[in-house]
């Protein structure tokens, strides 16, 4: 077999007995390199001034960690600058909150190179190589024209929007235009794939006859969609085992008998939290007969700190929190438990399973893998509810929840009264539905189809197949 090599942004090297980051893409990638020999490339997460040319390199049992440091104008201007403050938001659908300057798009461009230079020097001829996400969009066109001729897919995390919203990116053809240098590009979901796929036919692509396989400038790609899922029968074993751990023990006492609503999300705008949080507002509001029954514990790691946008929106989270408490809490209850820090999965796992309902409702997101790892945390015969929003992927497979539209306050604050009252009959068919669902798609079988589709593809490119399709 191949080594995998891994290539994100972000990498962190394990530390026993550490959380590992929030956020779905390393959850994910952690899960896809277990049991396979693999090779992880990408930035440490730290800063310097003076950034080595050679990567750190770690081994934890069969993965080989490869990181290296940003410069603080790489950081600045790649990370803080064009992958956050302008693809981040644009392919969130928030074209309003981005920021363009061409200095940024210049440092996103420099450390694209500078990562290929250092994963060049580690690569061997029978590698097949994985870039994800937004921030390594234009690495296969570094690594080609270093004479990297591996099979190379790229699977993006975040959602991606209709062509129109993905036209208003500056100067795309740098950016965006440069995904068709990968062999095949992943989705999420089938809307993003129609999203990007109508997106290459305005810019020009040809389509194949087939409809999967795209030519341009004589370079031709596939794009799927591939949900990612997670390790369903592990974290459903994990959260039978942290059912009644000490912590979990703690959290359960400290609520007196009251039913628990649980978010889990790293601060961001895309995560729908003021909606939410205005959301069970009105439900106390509207449904008195709850007030001083329900805690809404919602964890809530910081992120991106420095970009303008998330320290406005922590801002606004606070006050938030702060004026919900004041009006209804009382001297032995806070509604509202909002935490900026993260907790170890067997922690979260042990959270999920006590809990009455997730609200799990951002504006819009990728996949969001709270939801599923919710579903799998439940007992099949007691399971909690998933609330959750139509706007995430997860809405596409997990049909079963309730699906609310996080901008509607009032349906939002019914689906939390719905959630509470729900019948045990009820609460169980549509555990059972969904556990089915992920248990199907599990992570597995996303990293297993990414890469057998990935292979095929080559094959094809190799033996003119998929060139016949254009003709
Ligand atoms: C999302 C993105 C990831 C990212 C993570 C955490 O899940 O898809 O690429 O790593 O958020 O964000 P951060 O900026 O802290 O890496």
């Amino acid at each position: 077999m191949s080594r995998l090599v891994i290539v994100s942004n972000r990498v962190v090297v394990p530390e026993p007995g550490k959380p590992p980051p929030p956020g779905g893409l390393a959850v994910a990638v952690h899960a896809a390199l277990k049991n396979r020999e693999g090779l992880w490339f990408g930035w440490s997460g730290k800063v310097d001034e003076d950034p080595n040319v050679e990567p750190t390199i770690a081994v934890r049992d069969n993965v080989t960690y490869a990181v290296t440091d940003l410069s603080s104008a790489d950081y600045q201007e790649y990370y803080n600058g064009f992958a956050n403050r302008v693809l981040w938001p644009i392919l969130h659908y928030r074209v309003d909150l981005a920021e363009f300057n061409r200095s940024d798009l210049t440092g996103y461009l420099r450390v694209n190179g500078l990562f290929a230079d250092q994963l060049t020097k580690l690569l061997e001829p029978d590698d097949v190589i994985w870039v994800h996400d937004y921030h390594l969009i234009p690495l296969a066109r570094e690594l080609r024209q270093r004479g990297v001729n591996n099979p190379i897919g790229f699977f993006l995390h975040i959602p991606c929007p209709p062509p129109d919203l993905l036209f208003t990116i500056p100067r795309q053809e740098m950016s965006l235009g440069v995904l068709s240098y990968y062999d095949l590009v992943g989705f999420q979901t089938e809307n993003d794939r129609m999203n990007y796929g109508r997106y290459l036919v305005a810019s020009k692509a040809t389509v194949s006859r087939d409809g999967t396989a795209y030519s341009i400038d004589g370079r031709m790609m596939r794009i799927g969609a591939f949900p990612v899922g997670i390790e369903t029968e592990d974290y459903a074993e994990l959260a039978i085992q942290a059912e009644n751990t000490a912590f979990s023990n703690e959290v359960r006492g400290s609520l007196a008998d009251r039913k628990l609503f649980l978010g889990v999300d790293r601060l961001d705008y895309s995560k729908g939290l003021v909606h939410r949080l205005e959301a069970f507002g009105h439900f106390l509001e509207t449904e008195p007969t709850w007030v001083n029954r329900v805690t809404l514990l919602q964890i809530t790691p910081k992120s991106r700190e420095e970009i303008p946008e998330y320290s406005d929106m922590s801002r606004d989270v606070n006050e938030l929190v702060g004026g919900l408490n004041g009006k209804y809490g009382e001297a032995a209850w806070t509604p509202i438990r909002y935490i900026n820090r993260s907790y170890s999965r067997p922690e979260l796992a042990g959270l999920f399973r006590q809990s009455a309902a997730a609200l799990v409702t951002p504006l819009r997101d990728g996949m969001n893998l709270v939801a599923k790892e919710f579903v799998a945390a439940q007992d099949p015969n007691d399971p909690g509810v998933l609330i959750l929003s139509q706007f995430a992927g997860a809405a596409a497979e997990l049909d079963a929840a309730l699906i609310v539209n996080p901008h509607e306050t009032e349906g939002m604050a019914a689906a939390m009264k719905q959630a509470l009252e729900m019948s045990l009959d009820e609460r169980r068919d549509r555990q059972a539905r969904m556990f089915a669902s992920i248990a199907r798609h599990n992570i597995n079988w996303w990293a297993e189809t990414f890469l057998a589709k990935l292979a095929d593809t080559r094959r094809s490119f190799l033996i003119g197949q998929l060139r016949s399709l254009f003709t």
